[in-house]
């Protein structure tokens, strides 16, 4: 078997970005059984960021992997033996949003070394960033994973991006006040462009485990 793991950053258990990442698993799983897809959604959670307790750089016992022990801790050796990584949240306030970051603080200051500055993760795997947010490709304000990507990309390897942009952050905007928005201009965008993003999640799941099958 060979597992990708999933991670949902954000807070909606049924809305974009749990939307997209369910059509990654789902065109994942459509290229063999020996695909395990598993999905870790953070906000069902208890558990902090880094700690500093610099457990993970002590001489002689340095670790790869986090040692600080909480409800992250199995997540966290899953990932170190996995496949394949999938991290997607929406953009809130032109970053991932608090919990994405605090989990990537636990994933990646042990792939630090402050003796050379090389980030070394226990395994490489392919890995793909999704984001979600109002914004769209020519105007937005997304930060995306921020430094973190630079951390991802040299302890992993370089991830592949699958945005949605310009998404429905209701159902029914004319219950809420959402007056800078137009119902109708987010209406023709999503009608244009949703399920295409849905295919689009869908394709990077197949093409990830049909990477991860051929290994
Ligand atoms: C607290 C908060 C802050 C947000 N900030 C931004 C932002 O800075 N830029 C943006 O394009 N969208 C922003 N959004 C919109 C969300 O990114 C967008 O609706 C996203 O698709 C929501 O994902 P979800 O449906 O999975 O919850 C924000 C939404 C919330 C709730």
């Amino acid at each position: 078997m060979k597992k990708i793991m999933i991670i949902d950053g954000g807070p909606r258990k049924n809305f974009n970005t749990a939307s997209m990442l369910q059509k990654f698993a789902e065109g994942a799983s459509s290229v063999s059984d020996q695909i395990e897809v598993k999905t870790v959604r953070l906000y069902d959670m208890d558990y902090k960021g880094c700690m500093s307790c610099m457990a993970c750089k002590v001489k002689g016992k340095a670790s790869n992997v986090c040692r600080y022990k909480d409800a992250l801790t199995p997540v966290l050796e899953e990932i170190a033996q996995a496949d394949g990584l999938v991290l997607g949240s929406p953009i809130y306030f032109g970053d991932v949003t608090g919990q994405m970051r605090t989990f990537l603080e636990r994933l990646a200051f042990p792939w630090l070394s402050y003796n050379d500055y090389s980030l070394t993760a226990p395994k490489r795997m392919p890995v793909v960033l999704m984001e979600t947010m109002n914004g769209t490709p020519e105007r937005n304000n997304s930060n995306g994973y921020g430094s973190m990507e630079h951390c991802i990309a040299g302890a992993l390897g370089q991830p592949t991006h699958v945005n949605a942009y310009n998404t429905y952050q209701v159902n029914a905007y004319s219950r809420f006040e959402l007056g800078g928005f137009s119902e109708e201009a987010k209406r023709r965008y999503r009608d244009e462009h949703w399920q295409e993003d849905l295919q689009r999640a869908f394709e990077a799941g197949r093409k990830m485990a049909e990477g991860v099958i051929t290994q």
